[in-house]
């Protein structure tokens, strides 16, 4: 499902120069949950971002199914950040005047998708990350770990074949993490959706299928 080829990303020039991934190459098979982990700086969010088309490699391929996400048109890379990869980050980026079930609908409204459509939909998520009775809240009426929830709510609403999560653990208390890994865990299985998550955590790590780590640009 996810294919990294040699990929190498570095930033700056001359003195500046900064080699942050150094010939990386990883599979992810579909379904697979995947763990990330590394020192600060050492090019996880910088991987994560390469595989989810939000910045391009120096040199090396990445392929979504197959397709060479840098030969894909600007249309259609949208269209696979929009659809078919959801990300989730430590910070929940919830819009504060929108109810929850209005902010798991917005990539619905953004892709001009009908919202009838996606009603049954939104009640199997609700039901997921068990907020059915928060529904009208607003996010700051949330904790931390509801609040991480409707972003991940928001995050599966069009069915992506990959979640991106970097880090989304990082700001919450230890029992509202462990509530959103058992939410990833969920999601997994259920819905059979590969999930690459970058986590500093080792007990996080453990929720996924296997551990990938990176080192001086390298995975070890
Ligand atoms: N847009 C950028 N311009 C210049 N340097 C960058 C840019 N993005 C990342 N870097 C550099 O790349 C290196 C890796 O950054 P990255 O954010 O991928 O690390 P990380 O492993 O996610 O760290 P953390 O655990 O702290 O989030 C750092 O040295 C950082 O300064
Ligand atoms: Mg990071």
């Amino acid at each position: 499902m996810i294919k990294v080829n040699a990929v190498s990303k570095s930033f700056g020039e001359k003195e500046n120069y900064n080699l942050v991934l150094d010939n990386v190459s990883l599979e992810i098979k579909k379904g697979e949950f995947v763990s990330l982990m590394g020192e600060s700086g050492s090019g996880k969010s910088t991987l994560l971002y390469l595989i989810g088309g939000l910045d391009k490699p120096t040199s090396g391929n990445v392929y979504i199914n197959d397709k060479d996400i840098n030969t894909l048109k600007e249309k259609e890379i949208a269209s696979l950040r929009r659809s078919g990869i959801g990300f989730v980050f430590q910070f929940y980026n919830l819009v504060q005047n929108l109810s929850v079930e209005e902010n798991i609908m917005l990539p619905v409204v953004m892709d001009g998708k009908k919202e009838k459509d996606y009603k049954d939909r939104l009640e199997k998520i609700l039901k997921i990350i068990g907020l059915e009775d928060k529904r009208k809240a607003l996010p700051n009426q949330l904790s931390g770990g509801q609040q991480q929830r409707v972003s991940i709510a928001r995050a599966i609403i069009l069915s992506p074949q990959i979640i991106l999560a970097d880090e989304p653990i990082g700001n919450l208390d230890s029992k509202s993490g462990q509530e959103v890994m058992e939410l990833f865990k969920t999601i997994n299985k259920e819905e059979n959706i590969t999930i690459l998550q970058v986590t500093h955590s080792e007990e996080s790590a453990k929720y996924g299928d296997r551990i990938v780590r990176l080192k001086d640009g390298k995975i070890v």
